[in-house]
């Protein structure tokens, strides 16, 4: 039993195992080199041998308890056939929906097309490396998904006022999603993904009246479908103001919380395991500060089963001398 499920299945506190969503990327000199030289995002995650070696990069250098996929949650629209772009100081932009082609695709050309990407889970789980450590696999919540194959860029701040006015597109693309999500899933599985996060990093977009019809049911039937290939699943509905009601609905094995929400409050409502929290920018002021915020979590969370991560991804410009110093920080606590 790896320490990561230890904490979700058992639910045993005190040993507070550690990952960082974003672990694989841009903070990291050995990631760069290789992106610099491999300028096709979608290319390299399509490089089984690139990607999984991008995968064990971070945990050569820190003691993490996981290794997370290099991939994306955008690979999906790609293997729906939608074109996905990652553009320069842009972020990711995608092409037009065709829902003839789309509702028309085989689960075979999708998962021919996404072939690589568990190539690459089963290289990771078959490493020495990860002995000991979970191999987490991931898809973005059918809400984020959405939100960027109809916006086709990240929303920012808002989604565009006429984002819902094709109801019949929504629709169909929820139904669709719900399938091939179902079909991702399941393939990590098999190649070795032993933990399941969903990322619904738009789902504080979202009114409060809109959440159960698209974040709550549709996440609920992905979690349901994660449980009974009886594989634990964590959820991060980013920017969700009431993370108890989440819960409550959706029945997540671990919650991962966001930056903004108060741990304290969190610790008091919820009783499943708890995952993250801690502010990505800390990493960027000073060793002692970050000592201070990550103790502030682990003191928080100490008689509660806790995973440490932070908040959201790990930002670009993070020292890796920091991202050590944190790990360290945590495993002596
Ligand atoms: O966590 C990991 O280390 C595993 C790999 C991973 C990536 N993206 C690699 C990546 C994971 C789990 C993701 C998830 C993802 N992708 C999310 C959900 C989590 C979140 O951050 O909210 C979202 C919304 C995306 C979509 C996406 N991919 C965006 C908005 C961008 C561009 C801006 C950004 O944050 O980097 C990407 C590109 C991307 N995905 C990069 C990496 C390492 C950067 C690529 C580069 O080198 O330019």
């Amino acid at each position: 039993m790896t320490p990561i499920k230890d904490v979700i299945i058992n639910k045993k506190t005190g040993i507070n195992p550690i990952w960082i969503m974003r672990q694989a990327g841009r903070y990291l000199p050995e990631f760069r080199e290789i992106r610099l030289k491999n300028s096709d995002f979608i290319k390299l995650c399509l490089n089984e041998k690139l990607s999984s070696e991008i995968t064990l990069q971070p945990l050569k250098r820190f003691d993490l308890d996981a290794a997370i996929i290099f991939s994306d949650i955008l690979m999906v629209p790609y293997g729906l056939n939608q074109k996905v772009e990652f553009k320069k100081n842009f972020g990711p932009f995608l092409g037009d929906i065709n829902l003839n082609q789309i509702s028309k695709l085989d689960e075979i050309d999708f998962v021919e097309k996404l072939y690589p990407v568990y190539k690459a889970i089963k290289l990771v789980s078959e490493s020495q490396i990860t002995k000991n450590k979970s191999i987490i696999g991931f898809v973005g919540a059918p809400w984020t998904m959405l939100v960027y194959m109809i916006n086709k860029q990240s929303p920012k701040v808002k989604l565009k006022e006429d984002f819902f006015k094709d109801n019949f597109l929504i629709n169909r693309i929820l139904a669709i999603l719900e399938k091939f999500l179902k079909v991702h899933i399941k393939n990590q599985i098999e190649n070795g993904a032993e933990v399941i996060q969903i990322f619904d990093s738009w789902a504080g977009l979202l009114d409060e009246k809109d959440l159960p019809n698209y974040v709550y049911i549709p996440t609920l039937n992905l979690v349901e479908y994660v449980k009974s290939l009886n594989i634990p699943v964590i959820c991060f509905p980013r920017g969700i103001k009431n993370y108890k009601n989440y819960c409550e609905v959706v029945k997540p094995d671990t919650i991962c919380i966001d930056y903004e929400v108060d741990p304290i409050k969190i610790k008091k409502e919820i009783n499943i395991p708890v995952q993250g929290g801690m502010d990505p920018k800390v990493l960027l002021t000073n060793k002692e500060n970050l000592k201070k915020e990550a103790k502030k979590y682990l003191d928080i969370f100490k008689d509660h089963p806790y995973i440490f991560n932070l908040g959201h991804g790990v930002l670009p410009e993070t020292n890796p001398n920091m991202m050590d110093y944190l790990v360290k920080t945590v495993k002596d606590y």
